[in-house]
Parts: C-alpha cells; structure tokens; sequence
C-alpha cells in the first residue's frame, strides 16, 4: 500500500512533463521577454519553455517563482516551465537566500487577430503622410473588447541603413514615425518594413507592413478660392515644395445639391469627374464643386474632398464653403 502511493507521486509529475513537448519556436521580444509560439496542433494546450535565470549563475541553488508569489518547484539556473493555452507570466528567479537575480516575462503569439480591429482585405494597420518630409503616420482601431497595448515597434529600411524613430501618440490608436534619412528629392529605392506587436495579458499579435513614403502619400484637402468666376485650385500648404517637383492631379466633380440638403461629395456621384492638373476651374451656375488632389507621380490614395458652393445669397462671403 505505501509502495503504491509513493509510485504514483513519484510517477505522476514524470509522466505528466513527459507528455509535454518542448517548445520548438520561441524569441526575444525585447530584453527580459520571451515569446512562445502558440502552435496547439503540434503541442497541445501545454507547451515547455526553457528558461535560463543568467549565465552568471551557472551552477548555483536558484529558486523560481510566477507573478512573485508561488515558489515553483524547479531548481537550477537552467528550467523548463508550462505554459498553457494563453497563460503567460513573468518568471523571477532568486538565490536560496531570496535575492532578485532576474526574471523573464513569457508571452505566447497566437495566429489570430482580435486585438485591433480589420479584415485580411481591408487591412487591419493603415499608413500615411500627407507630403514627402520623410514623417507619417500608422493607426489602427482597437477592439474594445479586449485590453491591447503596442509591446514593441521594430522599424528599418530594407536595404540602406535606416534611422526611423516612431512614437505613440497620446491616443494611442497611432503612431508617428520620423525617417530622418529620407531625401524626398531622391527616388526612394527601397521599402519601409513595419512590425508592430500588440499585446493583451499575455497574447502577443504581429502586425507586419511593408511600403515606400510614395506609396502611402495622400495629399490634405485642395484649397479653393473663388475669383471673379473662377476657381483656383491651390496645393494644399502642407504639400511638398517646389510643387513643380511635386506636381498634384486633381479630380473635379460637379454635383447639384437640393437646398437644405446637406452637400457631401465623397457620396455623391456624379456623372462626370475630370482629371486635371489645371488650377484653374470655371465656376458653373448652380453647382457645387468637389476637388480633391493626387500625387501626380505615384499612384498613392486620393485626398479627402474639398468642396466649393456659390452662396445664395450674394451679400455673403464667397470665400465660404470650403470643407
Ligand atoms: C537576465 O536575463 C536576460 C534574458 O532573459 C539576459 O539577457 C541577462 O543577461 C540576464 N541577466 C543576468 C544578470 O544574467
Ligand atoms: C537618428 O536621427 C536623429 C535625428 O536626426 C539623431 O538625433 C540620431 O542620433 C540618429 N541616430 C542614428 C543612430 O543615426
Ligand atoms: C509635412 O507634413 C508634416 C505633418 O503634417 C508637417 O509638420 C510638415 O510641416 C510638412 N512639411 C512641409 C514641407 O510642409
Ligand atoms: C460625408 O460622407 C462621408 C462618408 O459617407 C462621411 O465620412 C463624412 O463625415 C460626411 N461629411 C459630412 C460633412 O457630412
Ligand atoms: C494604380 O492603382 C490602381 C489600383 O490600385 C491600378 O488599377 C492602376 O493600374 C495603377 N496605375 C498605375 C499607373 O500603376
């Protein structure tokens, strides 16, 4: 009867960490975290990650323990933890006599995407300058559902060595980035590479972009002023100088609105929209008149619409009805 029960402790915890697999596929994210790929056809719910306390400690008594709190029962600087389904957590080892020697935060990276929102289609990380100073700008929409937070930003050129700072900006749906190398009087020959890991508890998502500033340039809205019948069609400020070496396309739609309704051209259709590079547009009676601006040279988004409607009332300022 004894022999019994000490063969079941004894064989029990040996058997169970035998039928978990070690796991095959894990990195740094950034100092002091690890990250486990979450691979549950090959593993299971439960996987190994190998743990190492510092090379200093090679040898010595260590004692580990999870969120600070449970002693662990693995010895040693070098270990193996389970990990199960999402259940991460930070791991600090101590010397027998309770000293801090260090401690690793375990992720896991799943393959799904719930932490912000997007479609494979749609995209789920979208970029954009409005002009070639080397500056742009990443957003996304969170999942409310759901507490996620950028874990690490990894920015480079793909070739030439880069310098490309980003930050989070306060509402911390986006990113600012700065590529101080950027010549925007020089063919950009190579790409940006973006990954950005978003994290929720323990789950780790990637988020990989790759582009040229070209190809995510969308100019700010055309600038229209009406003088005598006509409208000039003006860069918008924050475009890129000399505009000879930046030149816009402009699209030009007019569209008869219903008094009291309100105007909108990004829905309304209009039978005909002409291109032009023109800046010069005659104004027609009764019509209200959308623009909006493309880089000339790149095949980047359209900008937003402005649009131009003749006041009514001819006491009233002409100038108004940009928007
Ligand atoms: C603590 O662990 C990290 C990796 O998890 C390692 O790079 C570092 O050298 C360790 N620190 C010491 C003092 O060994
Ligand atoms: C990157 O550019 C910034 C701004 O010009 C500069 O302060 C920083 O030293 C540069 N870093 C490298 C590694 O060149
Ligand atoms: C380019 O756009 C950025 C961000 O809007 C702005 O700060 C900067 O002044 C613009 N550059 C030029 C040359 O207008
Ligand atoms: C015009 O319509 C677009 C898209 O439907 C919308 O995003 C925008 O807010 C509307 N603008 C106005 C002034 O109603
Ligand atoms: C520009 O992009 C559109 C849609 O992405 C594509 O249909 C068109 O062929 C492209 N034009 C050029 C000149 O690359």
């Amino acid at each position: 009867m004894i022999f019994l029960v000490i063969g079941i402790l004894v064989v029990l915890p040996h058997a169970s960490a035998g039928s978990i697999k070690v796991a095959e596929s894990y990195w740094t994210l950034k100092a002091n975290e690890l990250v486990v790929d979450e691979d549950m056809a090959k593993y299971g719910s439960k996987v190994l990650v190998p743990l190492v306390c510092g090379e200093a400690f090679e040898g010595q008594k260590i004692i580990w323990k999870r969120e600070s709190r449970e002693e662990l029962p693995l010895q040693g600087n070098r270990v193996f933890v389970i990990v199960e389904e999402r259940q991460g957590g930070t791991y600090t080892c101590y010397s027998t006599e309770g000293n801090y020697l260090n401690h690793t935060l375990v992720l896991v990276q799943w393959r799904y995407r719930k932490i912000i929102k997007g479609t494979p289609e749609k995209g789920y990380v979208h970029c954009s300058t409005n002009n070639y100073s080397g500056s742009f700008r990443c957003f996304w929409a969170w999942d409310e559902t759901r507490a996620g937070k950028v874990a690490f930003i990894k920015i480079t050129r793909s070739h030439i060595v880069g310098n490309i700072s980003c930050s989070l900006d306060s509402s911390a749906g986006s990113i600012t980035c700065q590529d101080h190398a950027y010549c925007p009087y020089a063919e950009e020959m190579d790409h940006i590479d973006l990954t950005i890991y978003f994290r929720s508890n323990y789950v780790i998502e990637t988020y990989y972009l790759q582009f040229r500033i070209s190809d995510i340039v969308r100019p700010d809205m055309v600038r229209i002023n009406k003088k005598n019948n006509i409208l000039e069609l003006q860069y918008p400020e924050s475009w890129s100088t000399p505009f000879s070496y930046f030149p816009l396309t402009f699209q030009v739609k007019e569209i008869r609105c219903r008094r009291k309704r309100i105007c909108n051209c990004s829905n309304r259709r209009s039978a005909k929209v002409d291109l032009t590079q023109e800046q010069q547009w005659p104004l027609k009676k009764g019509v209200t008149v959308c623009v909006r601006a493309q880089d000339d040279l790149a095949n980047s988004s359209w900008g937003e619409w402005s649009q131009y409607k003749k006041e009514k009332h001819k006491r009233q300022n002409k100038k108004d009805g940009l928007k």
